[in-house]
């Protein structure tokens, strides 16, 4: 499906009336850096295949709100109260974005109020218990400096209902979720609950994911930092193998239905020799299989480093005991690296050649760091978009940047599908240009 107007309309509350405290900050002009004309679009397509494909004329070509503050505001912000919410998985910058959206808030709207709900979704639950926390400028200063969240986080699903009972309850107006694709689609059961109600909450998310699998959006944050951690592991496997005769550096890294990390990791230092992700189904047996070719590369070359997804490879592992799925409904998966790690062995020996594994898996310490400078800078302007598009009475959006532009995201769009690594395109080419693996095994 090719998103249409109608797909990029972010929903709002309603009529913005009141003057925003941000409203010296825009020029006059057109859309500048600092103040957005609310009818300008940043364009959907790029390319001019793209619009020809559509036989549109311009003014009617898909576009996405832009961020930035408007200068009438929807919330009347001494009136406002804020929740913000954590969940799913860790990811590196959950902390720069809590401090930035406090801060905004705070700095330039005047609102006071804001509350940090604990343990994800869980912490509007009373059966749970978590308490709430009240954030200041001062209780988020330095956050930024340690991974993790300090709000706490869990997997899985609550009743939305009962979430709205528990904003209303604390009289709350804008709820930010900083969340993966799971927890966004919590998010808009929660905004619709709140429109069925007829209740005036705004619920914006921004998106978080290591694996970078939100669509519509270019890059998540958090992403950078975790792929560039995962490149210690590979130059580890690397140096290793190196010193070895006939060395194989296995390194498995996270990527549940994306090998984004996988590629951008082994593309960073440019020492692996295959990389394996659940996009691309790869044969293990036979001449031109995985471990055939891995074989030959050692023979001749005296090494090689393979870089798994988490994800590669799971029909290989599939049987009737599956584990099921996790309190957010991904499905479990089996662990390919452990799998890799002994085939590979089994089949060297098999063909009586030596060979020298070394085993790498930084697990959590990918997305348990706190985020680089890159993505907390990332961070830190993704959590002023959020503001400015909740105190403008936006909901049911997520903020995202797309081809550079930071955009105003409806959270149907952005659960519509899943971001991948696309086999036939420049990245997976890229992968194949600098490992010289063939396009496919088997
Ligand atoms: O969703 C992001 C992710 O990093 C996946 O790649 C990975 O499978 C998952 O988190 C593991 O997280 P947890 O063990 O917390 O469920």
């Amino acid at each position: 499906m090719t998103p249409g107007t109608a797909d990029l309309t972010v929903r709002t509350l309603g009529e913005c009336r009141i003057d925003s405290p941000l409203v010296a900050l825009p020029a006059d002009g057109p859309t500048t850096e600092h103040y957005v004309r609310e009818d300008d679009r940043v364009l959907f397509d790029d390319t001019l295949q793209m619009v020809a494909a559509r036989g549109l004329d311009s003014r009617e070509l898909p576009g996405f709100e832009p961020t930035g503050p408007r200068r009438k505001i929807f919330f009347q912000p001494s009136k406002t109260r804020v929740g913000i919410v954590t969940c799913g998985g860790l990811c590196p910058g959950l902390n720069d974005v809590i401090r930035g959206l406090v801060r905004e808030l705070n700095d330039h709207y005047g609102v006071k109020k804001i509350y940090g709900f604990r343990n994800g979704y869980q912490g509007f639950i009373s059966k749970y218990g978590r308490e709430v926390v009240e954030l200041t400028p001062q209780s988020v200063s330095g956050i930024n400096e340690y991974g993790g969240t300090i709000l706490g986080t869990s997997r899985g699903e609550q009743d939305a209902d009962e979430i709205v009972d528990c904003l209303e309850h604390m009289s709350i107006n804008v709820l930010f979720v900083i969340g993966g694709d799971g927890s966004m689609r919590g998010a808009l059961r929660i905004a619709d609950t709140v429109q069925e109600r007829n209740l005036k909450i705004a619920v914006v998310g921004v998106p978080k994911t290591i694996d970078n699998d939100i669509p519509y959006i270019d890059q998540s944050f958090g992403f950078q930092t975790a792929f560039a951690k995962a490149t210690e592991s590979i130059r580890g496997a690397s140096v290793e193998a190196r010193a070895v005769p006939n060395g194989v550096g296995l390194v498995h890294v996270m990527g549940r239905h994306s090998g984004f990390i996988a590629c951008y990791a082994a593309l960073a230092n440019n020492d692996a020799d295959y990389v394996l992700i659940p996009e691309v189904p790869f044969e293990l047996d036979g001449e031109n299989g995985f471990l055939a070719h891995l074989r030959r590369r050692v023979e001749r070359r005296g090494r090689a480093v393979v870089v798994a997804a988490e994800g590669a490879g799971q029909e290989f592992l599939a049987d009737a005991t599956h584990p099921g799925h996790d309190a957010s409904g991904n499905r479990r998966l089996r662990d390919i690296g452990q799998f890799l790690r002994h085939r590979i062995a089994d089949h060297f020996a098999e063909h009586g050649l030596e060979m020298n594994m070394k085993y790498i898996d930084p697990s959590y310490a990918i997305r348990s760091v706190p985020a680089n400078p890159y993505d907390s800078v990332h961070c830190i302007r993704l959590a002023h978009a959020a503001v400015h598009a909740a105190m403008a009475g936006r909901t049911a959006m997520v903020v995202g940047r797309w081809r550079g532009r930071f955009v105003h995201v409806p959270i149907s769009l952005a659960i519509s599908k899943r971001n991948q690594v696309d086999p036939h395109g420049d990245l997976w080419m890229s992968v194949l240009e600098a490992t010289g693996q063939p396009r496919t095994f088997g």
